[in-house]
């Protein structure tokens, strides 16, 4: 009888939000998972436990901030082998360039671009060839953006990262993209003051925020479609054409 492999892929902030929608819509495509979270226990352990029925499930705790959390992840993951890396998990900061701390920039710019550069570099080894890796920038990183100065800058690092992992990738043939979300409801816009939610709505084309699920396919597509490379793919539902 013919056995088949079952892929794995990575997910950084796996737990909640898009990594999770993403999570969910691999698990029910055959994928195993290994997923990291940071702080919220009890949110990892219900994400695990919804996605266990349909796929192994390794859960790695491992904040972004902290160095020590990429030895974490390799050490979690020796002996792994890896068909994707999805590195999702980001973090944001609303200091203006008037407020903003040294400490708070390199925190930001650690989490969002040194940590996935520095851990794609200890994983290299376990990815297999014909592997995909996909990156988290966002439309903060195309459109300059007043407060949030170090995210967008950030995002728009991650998105000049891609374009230029692709020469360092293909002779490997691996592939490397970034998917640019708009706005996405998650806790990390659900927070926000119902005021601010409208201002943005008004400047969508489509109205309103995109799903998690719906940009999890573009996720999905990135991970699979075997020609997409080098691509910063912007889901935005035409974010200022209104
Ligand atoms: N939502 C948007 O509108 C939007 C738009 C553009 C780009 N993005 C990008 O999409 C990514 C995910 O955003 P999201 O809205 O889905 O976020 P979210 O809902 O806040 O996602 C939270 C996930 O990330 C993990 N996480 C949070 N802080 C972490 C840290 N310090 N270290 C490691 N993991 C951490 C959480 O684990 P714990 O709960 O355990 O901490 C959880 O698994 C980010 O890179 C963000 O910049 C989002």
């Amino acid at each position: 009888m013919k056995t088949t492999i079952r892929k794995r892929v990575l997910i950084t902030g796996g737990t909640k939000g898009i990594g999770y929608a993403i999570a969910l819509l691999l698990a029910q495509s055959g994928y195993d998972l290994a997923l990291t979270w940071a702080s919220d226990e009890d949110a990892a352990l219900a994400a695990a436990g919804t996605l266990s029925p349909l796929a192994d499930i390794k859960l790695i705790r491992a904040d972004i901030s902290d160095s020590g959390s990429i030895d974490t992840i390799h050490s979690a993951l020796e002996g792994t082998r890896l068909d994707g890396i999805i590195f999702n998990a980001g973090l944001t900061c609303r200091d203006s360039l008037e407020e903003i701390k040294p400490a708070d920039w390199e925190r930001i710019f650690f989490a969002n671009v040194h940590f996935p550069v520095f851990l794609l570099q200890r994983l290299m080894k376990s990815i297999s060839e014909g592997g995909s890796i996909v990156f988290t920038g966002s439309a903060m990183g195309i459109y300059p953006h007043a407060v949030s100065l170090s995210y967008g800058v950030s995002k728009s690092a991650v998105h000049a990262l891609v374009k230029n992992l692709v020469k360092t990738l293909s002779p490997r043939k691996i592939r490397v993209n970034a998917i640019a979300p708009g706005f996405v409801d998650t806790d990390w816009q659900k927070t926000k003051p119902a005021e601010i939610r409208s201002n943005i709505e008004s400047k969508i084309a489509l109205g309103r925020f995109c799903l998690p699920e719906e940009v999890a396919e573009v996720y999905k597509l990135s991970l699979e479609n075997q020609y997409l490379n080098g691509e910063i793919i912007v889901v935005d539902g035409g974010y200022s054409y209104k």
